[in-house]
């Protein structure tokens, strides 16, 4: 959840580590700190606030030289866990010497026992974070030797971790270890950065190592040097990153979000480019990893995600069951990895996760695989965990997303299911005809996305209509409920309006109570089957006050009777429809959420990533 990064080489560390941290600053934002190595002791800045507060404070606190001169650091920016973020509980963390420093994402789950031990030992704890207890733990353990102290402290700590380690007695090093949290490393020329993610790298090389579940490393500006916790060597490749530095920054546009929001023909157009056959009218998905004799013999999916993913899930449930005839489910991850679910070898578990590193989503994946489930992820972050861990699965090509509130990333998760769902409905009933058309329509979804950007300022007008408000409920049917609860998530998430996104059927059985003169209700109501129910729960609105606001087919003027604002999308499959209705959405939250003045790309208390339960 949090943002580390470390670096040892040739170059001034300070300002390589501030850029670092402001890459990764979309992990978490409300504290940060870093330490840097000189003349045999160690330098420590911390701030609570955004990156850029750091930067000041070490600007103001520091002398230039010392931004010129210290070649080896660590950093952190901190989404709070244990301790609300101020300065004192921002990382770095010393260890009782102060001659160790520790940076930390992740959770350690007996640092109370642990801290009370050390404590007895006449340890000072100036901290409320379960952090400084792995920093004590090291300067309690150490021999002389670094790398055997960070071993012996990771051995008794229960919980996740990605750390980086320095010592002042030990400098021209970096030790840095992961257990449930990622540790990238990447090898540059007489330089070495550890990060977080990618993102913080990108900028200096392009090759990369992942570190595995319990892989510790000895970092050197020329060496890189993998052991496991049980100090066995082990190795690693060099993978190299697969897009640009300008893929990461915002290219001309105010918000990460709508840099995002707008690059979706491109995202969608690279996750379907060479995926359709219009030969056979089916998917070419070598990621599904199996034969269409094998696939036939699947007998249920399961899809596992949470938050956004878990809405893609709930869009590709209706799309197995309507193309392929199969039993779909959907799981919130968290929820499936501690009800012993029944699972079995027949069944396909699609693991959706954007960032590929959501603890719970990464639990759920090693629950199904231990139940001998054929399970594959699909996420759009290269090597992250989950794709490393189900072995075998799509990645979405989406590009790296940053905003904090996921949209390319959605829409491009949907298009692959649609993709998998033709597949496997063609191994099944589903006539080549059919899969021809559908793969046409599929096809057809970049053009209808542009088409709907483009009504971007239009919506930016009706968005002002409801910028003030405090409450609003987004209602659908059918393939559209998954996108009303899409469409709530990304208002919420973005603008701090309480939005709630409903089966259109479900308001009547209480939610309607909560509807007075002037409430927005977002209705979905697109050309798809249900569409004339949910006009009929709209008039159920109007009766008690609400203003409509419409998502409807161009051109379908019954329909915009019933609204007092309309949003129009083009005509398309009403499973394809899904997509470009979720854009309207992703635009409209946008542009409430600028009219309201809010920090779009770093909502309060989120975090793009949740590494932690
Ligand atoms: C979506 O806008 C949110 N950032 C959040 O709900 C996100 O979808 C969820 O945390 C899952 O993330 P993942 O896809 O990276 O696993």
């Amino acid at each position: 959840m949090c943002g580390i990064v470390g670096y040892i080489g040739k170059s001034p560390a300070p300002s390589i580590l501030i850029s670092g941290l402001r890459r990764l600053e979309y992990r978490g934002y409300d504290s940060a700190g870093m330490a840097v190595l000189e003349d045999g002791s160690i330098i420590v800045t911390k701030s609570p606030g955004k990156v850029a507060s750091l930067q000041e404070k070490a600007r103001a606190e520091w002398p230039s030289e010392r931004f010129e001169n210290a070649s080896t650091g660590i950093a952190h920016t901190r989404w709070a866990t244990h301790g609300p973020p101020t300065e004192l509980n921002a990382h770095p963390h010393l260890d009782e010497t102060g001659a160790i420093a520790l940076v930390h994402n992740g959770i350690i789950e007996n640092y109370r026992p642990l801290r009370a031990r050390l404590e007895n030992k006449g340890h000072h704890f100036v901290s409320e974070t379960d952090t400084e207890v792995l920093s004590h733990l090291i300067g309690e353990s150490y021999k002389g030797d670094l790398f055997q102290a960070v071993c012996d402290a990771l051995h008794q700590v229960e919980g996740t971790f990605g750390i980086a380690v320095i010592s002042a007695k030990e400098p021209g090093k970096i030790i840095t270890a992961r257990r449930g949290s990622p540790i990238v490393i990447g090898v540059g020329d007489g330089e070495t950065i550890v990060a977080s993610d990618a993102s913080a790298i990108i900028s200096h090389t392009r090759q990369v190592i992942y570190l595995e579940d319990n892989d510790i490393a000895v970092v050197t500006a020329n060496d890189v040097e993998i052991r496991d916790l049980d100090q066995v060597p082990v190795t690693r490749e060099i993978a190299e990153l697969g897009y640009d530095s300008g893929a990461t920054e915002k290219g001309g546009f105010e918000h990460f979000m709508l840099k995002e929001i707008h690059e979706q023909p491109e995202s969608l157009a690279n996750a379907i480019r060479g995926r359709l056959d219009f030969n056979l009218g089916t998917s070419v998905l070598s990621g599904m990893g199996t034969s269409a004799r094998d696939l036939s013999e699947i007998q249920r999916v399961v899809f596992l995600g949470c938050g956004t993913s878990l809405h893609a899930g709930l869009v590709g449930e209706y799309a197995f069951e309507d193309l392929a005839d199969i039993h779909a489910e959907v799981e919130q991850a968290a929820e499936f990895r501690y009800r012993n679910p029944i699972i079995s070898r027949s069944d396909l578990v699609v693991a959706i996760s954007q960032s590929g590193e959501t603890a719970d989503t990464l639990a759920a994946v090693r629950e199904a695989n231990q139940k001998g489930a054929f399970v594959m992820g699909l996420c759009n972050v290269v090597g992250s965990t989950i794709a490393r861990e189900t072995g075998r699965g799509i990645y979405l090509h989406a590009g790296p997303e940053i905003s904090v509130a996921s949209t390319k990333a959605f829409t491009c998760q949907v298009v692959v299911m649609l993709m998998m769902a033709l597949k496997m409905g063609r191994s099944r009933r589903f006539s080549r005809e059919e899969g021809i058309k559908l793969a046409r329509e599929i096809e057809r979804v970049p053009e209808l996305v542009e088409k709907t950007i483009q009504q971007s300022d239009k919506i930016a007008e009706i968005a002002a209509r409801y910028a003030q408000c405090e409450h609003a409920f987004f209602i659908g049917r059918g393939y559209l409920y998954p996108v009303a609860l899409e469409g709530a998530l990304k208002l919420k998430e973005i603008s701090y309006i309480h939005a709630e996104g409903y089966h259109a059927a479900e308001l009547k059985h209480g939610p309607i109570a909560l509807l007075q003169e002037g409430t927005p209700v977002i209705a979905l109501a697109t050309d798809i089957a249900g569409k004339d129910k949910t006009l009929g729960n709209v008039e159920e609105c109007r009766a008690r006050g609400a203003r409509i606001l419409g998502v409807i087919t161009e051109g379908d003027k019954e329909a915009a009777e019933f609204m007092d604002d309309v949003i129009e999308v083009p005509a398309c499959h009403p499973l394809v429809s899904t997509i470009p209705t979720a854009v309207a959405l992703q635009i409209l939250s946008y542009h409430i959420a600028h009219a309201r003045g809010c920090e779009i790309d770093q909502p309060r208390n989120l975090a793009k990533s949740v590494t932690v339960e």
